[in-house]
């Protein structure tokens, strides 16, 4: 399932010609930072709002309607923060099991099918949500039984923790996250998202310890807005992180640390484009660490209200200037190489 994209990476696609498409496209890509409610398809989204309208008697300012309009029409964020307000209309679509796993299924459809797929191998995480009908429990379960229609070698599930979670409910998702795992299921590492400015970062050393003593991979959304204080992002990479989401405003100090230790940094260029935590590409801070030859992953965080797709972030780093970063073809396909290398599974 393909779907449309908009913004940057159809920009920088469109400057392409047919040689370099199939260039990027060839290549064997690994997507490790695609949020499962951030990458629905609109179509499969908009199906979805259909049917809840039909059995249901909302009105026009519910709030499935208001985000639905928002996320056809093409999101525009004035900063990170807005972007968080999407959510409650795609959760309330996705609460019910049913809707759940078809929700999932067509998010891998969309990174994994068809005859030239989004990429390779693709690590989906999602944060456990307990509804009127799930516990967080079958919550995961439900992702897990679609992720594991594919084979080991093309799909994995990260569990999500959110900076709202309170240590009782990081608890259970730990637990779950382990329990699951020694069962032999598809987990393979754990995260942590949210609001950047919510919640104590002090609670979560013990989670994330646990979560490593499970052979668990660990990687953390850092430093993401300039409001995430230096002292937060030196606490984060105390819990010794596999990879990093985002790290956009790392300090000297902690520029080191990530360096020292190799920490795979996964790049979604038009999410913080769009978000506005990066002004223009040229800005962008993978440009410091492709200087400094460190991993990156390139991935696309919220494929559904960014309108981008993997081919399209891969565009924005072989287009030419201003529409991309202008690299060569060996350098994209080294890129994608470091993606592969970074893999929990
Ligand atoms: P879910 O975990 O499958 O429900 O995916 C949506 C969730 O991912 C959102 O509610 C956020 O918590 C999280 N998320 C998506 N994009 C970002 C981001 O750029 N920064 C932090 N959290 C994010
Ligand atoms: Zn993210």
């Amino acid at each position: 399932m393909e779907s449309e994209i908009a913004g940057p990476a159809a920009a920088a696609l469109a400057s392409l010609n047919a040689s370099q498409i199939a260039f990027i496209a060839g290549l064997p890509k690994a997507e490790l930072h695609a949020h499962l409610n951030g990458s629905i398809p609109i179509s499969e989204l908009q199906k979805m709002a259909h049917e809840y309208f039909r059995t249901s008697n909302k009105s026009a300012s519910d709030v499935v309607q208001i985000g639905i309009t928002k996320l056809q029409e093409g999101v525009v964020l004035d900063e990170i923060y807005d972007f968080f307000d999407l959510f409650p209309a795609i959760y309330a679509l996705t609460s019910s099991p049913a809707n759940l796993r078809r929700a999932t299924r067509a998010v891998l459809a969309q990174f994994l099918d068809g005859p030239t797929p989004q990429c390779a191998y693709l690590e989906l995480r999602s944060t456990p949500r307990e509804t009127p009908e799930m516990s967080k429990m079958e919550y995961v379960r439900a992702v897990l039984d679609e992720v594991e229609k594919y084979p080991q070698t093309r799909a994995a599930l990260i569990v999500s923790l959110d900076r709202r979670m309170s240590a009782e409910v990081l608890h259970e998702c730990v637990e779950i996250a382990r329990t699951l795992k020694v069962k032999g299921r598809r987990v393979v590492g754990v995260d942590l998202c949210g609001d950047p400015q919510a919640g104590n970062m002090d609670t979560f050393s013990e989670h994330f310890a646990e979560a490593k003593r499970a052979g668990l991979g660990i990687t953390l959304h850092i430093a993401e807005t300039t409001s995430n204080s230096d002292a937060e992002t030196l606490q984060l990479l105390s819990y010794a992180p596999d990879r990093l989401g985002h790290a956009t405003f790392l300090n000297d100090e902690a520029k080191m640390i990530v360096r020292r230790k190799k920490t795979c940094v996964e790049i979604c260029l038009s999410s913080n484009l769009l978000c506005k935590t990066v002004a223009k590409l040229d800005d962008h801070h993978i440009r410091y660490y492709l200087r400094q030859d460190h991993p990156i992953a390139i991935c696309t965080d919220d494929t559904l209200p960014f309108r981008t797709s993997l081919l399209g972030e891969y565009a924005l780093l072989l287009a030419p200037k201003p529409l991309g970063l202008g690299l060569s073809e060996g350098e994209v396909r080294r890129i994608a190489d470091m993606g592969m290398a970074a893999r929990f599974g």
